[in-house]
């Protein structure tokens, strides 16, 4: 198995206090003009000017290929807005505040002159703020492809430069959307040209998942409560599933799907996120280094799959035509840019073995897929069962065990399923009681209302203020690397002939259910 690099760690303490106000900084997006930017990034900085958390003398620069002024792409980003499912409704005034800001730059990032003028641009908008020196924050919201070239572009040309700690000032910040790398190989490839420029401290690897309230909640839930924890490990849980199902399919992204498949997409990044948060040890303090060095810690107990292992331990499937919210859907091989006889997985299901003190000998299962019945995002610890049931004949195995279930999303909120008495019923047979499940239910919008700040809105701020605790570091992210790549590597040299089929809008391919029928359990 291939190793990853140590990376020489710098330490950033947490500053952020709940709701600190971003430090005074022009932020650039690379990729201006895209997806990501119009959908979630655009939003989520016309929240944060909603709630005043920008400063005054914030600025944003979009920079993109299209042939745009400052105003068309106000325009553009105006007219992206009222398209957007993250905003309900836009003030003017915020609206005219943040336009007043917002300033737009063209180029290829593959060419000098691109950068010649950002540069002019930047001391333009920054000559205004009357600071010399300011703070950047530079967000690649482009493919990966073009990520090593604007990277180097960006320190060649001076518009980013390496600071020597987490404490210098002016600040420069690098944001990196996922994916970050194909593969082991090509992850720390990338791990070595970015820190090669920069600093670790200047690094934001993102994930968006790690920006979710429930996500952040998982870790509050274990620690600042003294009820489970002492029931969190392999004398009281029998398994854990963890679930990132998606109802939708490619969603025209077809290309990008086909080079990725569902272990990259999924798995490397959000599926070991969660399993990181719920098998962590607490750490030392709440700062950014010593909450990631314990989630690193879990990735290194993670049994690392052998040849041999990937058949058994890992399910790999692709969703057919079916029905999903009453429409019905093609098959992943009818989508747009999927070639008809694609072998690109779109579900699958993985069992992963911690072997530590904690953990050893209770599975984790992994499973993702598109096209699934439902969207759902959780983690459900499964107890044990009681050794022996002392009400009526019922077998202890044919009992619904008690199962905490942490919901990401959606309906965020954390349920707790045990066993009661069903009042007055008696076992038909024996003078025995009847046992029910029955659900203790928390749901984030019953105790707080449905404002949940979006992702995008929490992680941006962190980046503002220089809170690294939900970004991945180098060695994390090489570590999931490591635990994907066998399998990865299994399947390139092992093409399946035909993937198991499962139809659109159900829960995943029979296949899936004898990955835990050795461990006599089910997938919820
Ligand atoms: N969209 C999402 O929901 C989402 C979610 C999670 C992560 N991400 C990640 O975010 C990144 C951006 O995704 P996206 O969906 O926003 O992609 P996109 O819609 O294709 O946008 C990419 C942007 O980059 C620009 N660009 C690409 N190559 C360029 C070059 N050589 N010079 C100048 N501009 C260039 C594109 O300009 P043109 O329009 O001129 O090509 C476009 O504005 C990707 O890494 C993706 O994996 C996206």
């Amino acid at each position: 198995m291939k190793t990853p690099q140590a990376v020489p760690l710098i330490r950033a303490p947490r500053r952020r206090g709940s709701r600190d106000k971003a430090d005074p900084c022009t932020m650039v997006i690379f990729g201006g003009a895209g997806d990501l930017t119009k959908r979630k990034l655009i939003p989520a900085i016309y929240y944060l000017a909603e709630q005043k958390l920008l400063p005054d003398n914030f600025a944003l620069l979009g920079v993109a290929r299209d042939q745009n002024t400052d105003d068309s792409y106000r325009a553009m980003m105006r007219e992206a807005m009222s398209r957007s499912d993250e905003i309900h409704k836009v003030n003017d005034d915020v609206w005219q505040w943040l336009c007043q800001r917002t300033f737009y730059a063209g180029g290829d990032f593959t060419r000098d002159d691109a950068y010649a003028n950002i540069k002019t641009r930047l001391n333009e908008i920054e000559s205004k703020s009357g600071e010399e020196d300011r703070n950047r924050l530079f967000y690649l919201a482009i493919p990966p492809s073009v990520f090593e070239t604007t990277l180097t572009h960006l320190c060649a040309s001076g518009l980013a430069r390496r600071t020597h700690s987490y404490e210098e000032r002016p600040w420069n910040r690098i944001v990196i959307e996922k994916p970050f790398g194909t593969s082991l190989d090509s992850a720390m490839a990338l791990n070595r040209l970015v820190l090669d420029e920069f600093g670790e401290h200047q690094i934001y690897r993102i994930d968006h998942y790690l920006g979710k309230e429930s996500v952040q909640n998982i870790l509050v839930f274990r620690f600042a409560n003294s009820i489970f924890e002492p029931l969190w490990n392999r004398h009281y849980v029998s398994h854990v599933q963890i679930t990132a199902a998606e109802s939708v399919g490619v969603e025209g992204r077809g290309k990008y799907y086909e080079e990725a498949g569902v272990l990259r997409d999924m798995f490397q990044n959000h599926l070991l996120q969660l399993l990181t948060l719920a098998a962590m040890e607490p750490p030392s303090s709440f700062t950014a280094d010593a909450v990631r060095d314990e989630k690193v810690k879990v990735l290194h107990s993670v049994r690392p799959l052998v040849q041999g292992d990937c058949e058994p331990a890992v399910v790999r499937a692709q969703y057919d035509g079916g029905t999903v919210d009453g429409k019905s859907v093609p098959a992943y091989t009818s989508e747009p840019d999927v070639p008809a006889n694609s072998l690109t997985p779109t579900f699958a299901a993985m069992r992963v073995d911690i072997n530590n003190w904690r953990w050893k000998g209770v599975p984790f299962y992994l499973r993702s897929g598109k096209r699934m019945a439902r969207r759902i995002s959780e983690i459900a610890i499964q107890f044990r069962s009681p050794p022996l049931l002392l009400f009526g004949q019922k077998a202890v195995e044919e009992m619904s065990p008690s199962v905490l279930t942490m919901r990401v999303q959606p309906d965020e909120g954390i349920s707790l399923r045990f066993q009661v008495k069903t009042p007055g019923a008696m076992h038909e047979l024996t003078p025995g009681l009847e046992i029910t499940p029955v659900d203790m239910d928390f749901t984030y919008g019953e105790a707080f209302g449905n404002d949940a700040h979006p992702a995008y809105e929490t992680l941006l701020l962190d980046c503002m203020i220089g809170d690294p605790t939900l970004f991945t570091r180098s060695d994390e992210v090489e570590m999931a690397w490591s635990i994907i790549d066998p399998v990865l590597d299994y399947w390139g040299k092992h093409p399946a002939r035909s993937l198991p089929r499962y139809p659109a809008g159900s829960w995943g391919p029979e296949e899936a259910n004898k990955l835990l029928l050795g461990d006599h359990t089910r997938w919820r």
